[in-house]
C-alpha cells in the first residue's frame, strides 16, 4: 500500500476479531450511472489490490442515491446492474469481497435512524462536502434524506464494523464524522465500534477532458470504463490541451493539462512520457503526437476491462449471483452488529419473547 496513505486514529481493540483475522473495510459508490476513468484511479484501482488483504465490503448505495435522483429510478436501477458490471470488469473478484446492495440489507436504514438520535445537527451542519452539494442543488431538490445522507454513510461503515475505509478526498469528512459518531455510541453504551480509518487514493481526482474541474457525464468530458476504442479516440482527439499553443513549435505547459495527467496516470512508458513532456516544453512536438500515444495508452488499458465486461454481460446470472451472494454475507454481519447495538442501547428487548 505505498501509494496510499492511512489517516487518523486506530482500530478499536476490541472489535478485531480474533488473531489473524483479517481487518474489514467497506467503501461504496452511488449507482448514478456507469463507472469512467475518474472512479479507476480514484477508487477502483486501490480496492483491487485491497481485496487481497482485507475482508472488503464493496457497498451499491442505491439509498444513498435517492439523495439527488429520487426522480430517476430507472437510472438507479440500470446503474446498480452498470456498477456492478463494471466492478467485475475490472477485476473485482466477488468470491474475495462481497458486492452488496445497499436496500437488500435494511439495517442499514435502522441503524441510520438510531445514530441519527445520537448525533449533533452540528455535525451536518458543519461538514464542507455537503454544504457544498447543497448549495449546488435546486431548492426543491433539498430534501430531509438529502441532508442526511452523510448519517446514512454513517451506518454504511459501521454496519460491517469496518476498520478501513479507502475514498477519495471529497469524503473525508463522511469519514470523520463516522468516527465521531463511533466514539460517542462506544462511550455512551460500550464498545461496538471500531475507530474506522481512511485511505485516500493515489490521484485523488482526474481532471475532465475539457480541463474544467472534475469528470461529469452531464458535462460530456468523461471517458467511461465501457467506451469502445474508436469513442476513446475521438474523445481523446478532442481533448482539452494548453490553450495558448495554436502551433507545435510553441512552448507548451505540462502543468494542469489533461493531456500530460492522463498521460501519467495511464501511460506505463514512463520513459515516452518524460520525452514528450520535455519536447512539449521546448515546442518540439505537436498535440497529434502526444494525443495518438495516449489513445493508444488508454486503449491498451480499457482493452481486458473491455473483454471482461462483455463476457459478463453475456452471463447476467453470474452478476446476479455475485450481487446475491456479496449481499447475504453483508446481511450476516449486519444482523450480528444490529444484535450488538440493541444490547448496548437496551432497546427492543423490553419483552422476553421478542428477540
Ligand atoms: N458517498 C459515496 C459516493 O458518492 C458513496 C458511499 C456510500 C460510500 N456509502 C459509503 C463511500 C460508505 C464510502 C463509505 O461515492
Amino acid at each position: 500500500m505505498t501509494d496510499m496513505t492511512a489517516r487518523q486514529g486506530s482500530p478499536g481493540p476490541k472489535t478485531m476479531s480474533g488473531p489473524g483475522a483479517k481487518q474489514r473495510i467497506l467503501t461504496g459508490i452511488r449507482p448514478t450511472g456507469a463507472l469512467h476513468l475518474g472512479h479507476y484511479v480514484g477508487a477502483l484501482e486501490n480496492w483491487l489490490k485491497l481485496q487481497d488483504r482485507y475482508e472488503c465490503y464493496f457497498l451499491i448505495a442505491d439509498y444513498q442515491a435517492l439523495g439527488d435522483h429520487f426522480h430517476e429510478i430507472d437510472l438507479i436501477r440500470q446503474s446498480v446492474l452498470d456498477v456492478t458490471l463494471d466492478w467485475l470488469a475490472v477485476g473485482l473478484d466477488p468470491e474475495k469481497s462481497a458486492f452488496v446492495i445497499q436496500s437488500y440489507v435494511p439495517e442499514h436504514a435502522e441503524l441510520t435512524m438510531l445514530l441519527s438520535f445520537i448525533t449533533p445537527l452540528g455535525m451536518l451542519e458543519r461538514n464542507p462536502t455537503l454544504k457544498s452539494e447543497l448549495d449546488a442543488l435546486p431548492v426543491e431538490r433539498r430534501t430531509v434524506g438529502f441532508y442526511g445522507y452523510p448519517m446514512s454513510q454513517v451506518a454504511d461503515i459501521l454496519l460491517p464494523r469496518a476498520h478501513l475505509v479507502p475514498v477519495g478526498e471529497d469524503q473525508a469528512p463522511h469519514i470523520e464524522m463516522t468516527r465521531e459518531v463511533a466514539r460517542k455510541f462506544n462511550r455512551m453504551f460500550g464498545e461496538v465500534f471500531p475507530d474506522p480509518q481512511t485511505l485516500i487514493g493515489r490521484v485523488p481526482r482526474l481532471p475532465g477532458t475539457d480541463g474544467q474541474g472534475k469528470m461529469s457525464k452531464s458535462r460530456g468530458n468523461v471517458i467511461m470504463l465501457s467506451d469502445d476504442e474508436k469513442s476513446v479516440n475521438e474523445k481523446v482527439r478532442n481533448m482539452y490541451t494548453d490553450p495558448a499553443r495554436v502551433r507545435a513549435d510553441i512552448p507548451g505547459k505540462v502543468q494542469g493539462n489533461p493531456v500530460f495527467q492522463y498521460h501519467d496516470a495511464f501511460n506505463k512508458d514512463t520513459a515516452q512520457i518524460e520525452d514528450f513532456k520535455a519536447r512539449y516544453r521546448a515546442g518540439k512536438v505537436g498535440d497529434v503526437e502526444v494525443k495518438r500515444a495516449l489513445a493508444k495508452a488508454l486503449n491498451e488499458f480499457l482493452d481486458p476491462i473491455r473483454e471482461r465486461r462483455a463476457h459478463f454481460a453475456s452471463h447476467m446470472v453470474q452478476v446476479e449471483e455475485a450481487l446475491l451472494d456479496g449481499t447475504n454475507r453483508a446481511r450476516k454481519v449486519a444482523a450480528e452488529t444490529m444484535t450488538m447495538v440493541r444490547d448496548a442501547m437496551r432497546i427492543s428487548s423490553y419483552t422476553k419473547s421478542w428477540k
